[in-house]
């Protein structure tokens, strides 16, 4: 699979799937939602896949040399790239309540302003929409992204860092290496070097929170707030607290679920339950 520093190909999208617990969601909505956002779309595989089943798909993200490599793909569908993968500075342009459903796959985690992106989706949804977010429990315990155990448990500093040298030097790493882990002769940094620019990625690209945080500043816009954790829990588990397997522990994956509320005028009310 090529990565998303490169164009998107047809035959990258062959293997492409939309994660299951967003395809549950879209199937449970009804009637079929009609206008769909991707929040953190990178290349745009999610919209491109949608709009091949007939949704209109839309994705924001904000890295603008990512959303490039998407476009010739699109291109060649007959789209029009530049209106369908959009920065994140132009989020304004899409008119309030015009979306059925805004999702995210693994990009909460990225996410540096969650409270922006709350108002922004509470807006962008028309009441009675869905926001769906999918992402790494911040108690996993193995980072995803660098594929090390317990590194994003401890803070940005030295313990961290010795950490990843730890799991380097025990054969643990993001898998292929990446390319900026290798100096221009393509031989692998010295260990501190990589040490160095894995615990910066951690600092300045993830942002691990509790569910309990997320849901309280989705919940303060005027979401309607659930979610579930997606993954293995084994029984013993529930020995401890409550709130380690409800942050992803050992492996799962949030999959946060957000309803924006009909408005319902008072006297229309038939008894029956509005969501
Ligand atoms: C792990 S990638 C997910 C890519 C995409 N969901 C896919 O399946 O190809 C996370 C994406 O989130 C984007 N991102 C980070 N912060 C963002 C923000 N505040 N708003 C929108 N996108 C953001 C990154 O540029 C990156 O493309």
């Amino acid at each position: 699979m090529n990565g998303k520093h490169e164009p998107l190909t047809e035959a990258e999208m062959v293997g492409f799937r939309l994660n299951p617990a967003l395809l549950e969601q879209l199937r449970a909505c009804a009637p079929r939602p009609a206008r769909i956002l991707d929040w953190g779309c990178g290349r745009g595989r999610a919209v491109a896949l949608l709009r091949q089943e007939g949704f209109e798909a839309y994705g924001i993200d904000t890295d603008l040399a990512v959303l490039r490599n998407g476009h010739a793909l699109l291109r060649g569908r007959g789209f029009e790239p530049e209106r369908l993968l959009r920065h994140l500075d132009d989020i304004r342009t899409f008119a309030d309540d015009s979306f059925d459903i805004v999702f995210s796959e693994e990009t909460l985690e990225h996410v540096a302003d969650i409270a922006a992106l709350a108002h922004e989706s509470f807006r962008l949804l028309r009441p009675g929409g869905l926001a769906v977010h999918s992402f790494p429990g911040v108690r996993r315990l193995v980072e995803p992204h660098l594929r090390m155990p317990l590194v994003h448990w401890l803070g940005p500093g030295a313990p961290r860092r010795l950490l990843i040298q730890a799991c380097l030097l025990l054969g643990h790493g993001p898998r292929p290496p990446w390319p900026e882990a290798h100096d221009e002769c393509g031989r692998p940094l010295p260990l501190a070097g990589r040490a160095a620019l894995y615990a910066r990625y951690l600092e300045e690209k993830v942002h691990y929170r509790r569910i309990a945080e997320i849901a309280s500043i989705h919940d303060r816009v005027g979401f309607r707030v659930r979610h579930r954790i997606v993954g293995p829990v084994p029984a013993w588990a529930g020995l401890l607290p409550k709130s380690w397997p409800g942050d992803g522990f050992p492996a799962g994956n949030v999959l946060l679920l957000l309803s924006k509320p009909d408005i319902i005028a008072p006297h229309a009310s038939t008894g029956s339950n509005p969501s």
